[in-house]
């Protein structure tokens, strides 16, 4: 049986799309180019952690209807979800969504829809609609193309991939309308159409958003340190305020979008984007001023006790009570930290995870019971019944036990 969906790139993103389209009974063929990861899928196993998608991804594979493979084939629709890191210099790299679309232009038809929903800077689908057009002119007009971007929360993936309301910008109003037509069959959330630009520019917008409040949230951390306050304390009453609503402050912030999609913005429109610029400033500036707190922490010990302490750096995830590394603030400290470790003692955790390529990892418990500083950096849900002697010295930069 042909497929009707294929999706390029099966990732955080991309597998429990396709697990939920298969879901729906619709026959889907997921591309990747890592064959390990089409093996697995194709044992009906996962190879990322995302509650519930293993039980998705197993039944669609042996109902016949999700099959995973390193070339595409020719479908009704294709779906790009492949990675769109920065560059060195913080500028977007969409050579992964290029060479997807290079990769199935020779398989596409009349009537065909192609949708990306890759993060991309402002004009990406249109520059891929000229790629396609450029090697297959015959198809224009005759076909369809649209950018939706995604905006799950991981750990809760399979329950907002369906319930999110989502943007969806066509090339034209033709595509946008079969691209909503194509979501409808697997979203309940609203589904809001626009143009391919607004689309691109709105998933962009999302996380500076968030980007800019959480700067604030550190900023105000930061202050709140010099002055002898608790910055919990003092961002719980500010909310009492019935039109405040600060964020929480922590070490930082990761992970593949909040801390990417600002500069998606900050490289093609520099002058203008003063603010979001500041706030990826604060906001990396956190996780060094983390790191040397950590460092000034030691020292105090080594002053006070004649001895060298032993340190546990309790967290590697960009966030809570998962185990995706990427852009993470406390795997960047962790990585500051034993820079300048001389040999100390330390006791790297990391609970989300079994092994680290370089990083050896320590049982949570055991860190903590044997440890002089424990530097919390991410609030994963193991820590926050921690028991300690209060002779430990505690470094809470992400509010375990606020
Ligand atoms: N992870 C998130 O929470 C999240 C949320 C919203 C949006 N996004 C965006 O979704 C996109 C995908 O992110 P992700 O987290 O799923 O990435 P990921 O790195 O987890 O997965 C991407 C997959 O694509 C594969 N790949 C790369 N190039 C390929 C190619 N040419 N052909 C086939 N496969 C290829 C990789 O091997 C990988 O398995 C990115 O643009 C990201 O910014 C991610």
């Amino acid at each position: 049986m042909s497929p009707q969906v294929v999706t390029i790139g099966l990732g955080y993103i991309g597998l429990p799309t396709s697990a939920l389209i298969a879901s729906k009974s619709t026959y889907v063929l997921g591309v990747d180019i890592n064959q390990k990861v089409v093996d697995t899928i194709n044992d009906g196993k996962i190879h990322i952690v995302e509650p519930d998608l293993d039980i998705i991804v197993s039944k669609a594979v042996n109902d016949g209807f999700f099959k995973a493979s390193t070339t595409a084939v020719a479908s009704d629709t294709f779906l790009i979800v492949v990675p769109t890191p920065f560059k060195g210099n913080h500028e977007p790299d969409i050579s992964y969504v290029e060479s997807a679309t290079r990769a199935i232009i020779p398989l596409l038809k009349k009537g065909d829809l192609y949708i990306i929903e890759s993060t991309s800077p402002i004009g990406t689908t249109e520059k891929m609609q000229d790629l396609i057009f450029q090697s297959r002119p015959e198809l224009k007009g005759e076909m369809y193309i649209a950018y939706c971007p995604e905006r799950v929360l991981p750990g809760n993936v399979m329950h907002e991939l369906v319930y999110n309301d989502r943007v969806i910008g066509g090339v034209d109003k033709a595509s946008t309308q079969k691209a909503i037509s194509f979501y409808s069959k697997y979203v309940k959330g609203e589904l809001h159409p626009t143009n391919s630009r607004t689309a691109e520019m709105c998933k962009l917008v999302e996380n500076s958003s968030r980007d800019v409040q959480i700067a604030f949230a550190n900023e105000l951390s930061l202050i709140c340190d010099k002055a002898g306050i608790n910055v919990w304390d003092l961002i719980k009453l500010a909310n009492k305020h019935p039109r405040v609503n600060i964020l929480q402050p922590g070490c930082g912030v990761g992970g593949h979008c909040i801390a990417v999609d600002p500069y998606f913005i900050i490289s093609d429109y520099p002058q203008e984007s003063k603010m979001i610029g500041k706030a990826r400033e604060v906001n990396n500036y956190k996780s060094l001023w983390c790191a040397e707190k950590i460092q000034k922490e030691k020292l105090q010990f080594e002053i006070s006790n004649k001895r060298k302490p032993k340190i546990a750096l309790m967290g590697l995830a960009f966030k809570p009570n998962i185990d995706d590394l990427r852009e993470s603030p406390a795997k960047y400290i962790t990585q500051q930290v034993l820079q300048n470790s001389n040999g100390d003692d330390y006791f790297i955790v990391e609970p989300n995870i079994e092994s680290h390529s370089i990083i050896k990892l320590t049982e949570f418990e055991y860190a903590v019971k044997n440890a002089d500083i424990i530097a919390f950096l991410v609030a994963h849900n193991q820590f926050k019944n921690l028991q300690f002697s209060s002779e430990k010295i505690v470094l809470d930069f992400c509010g375990v036990f606020c």
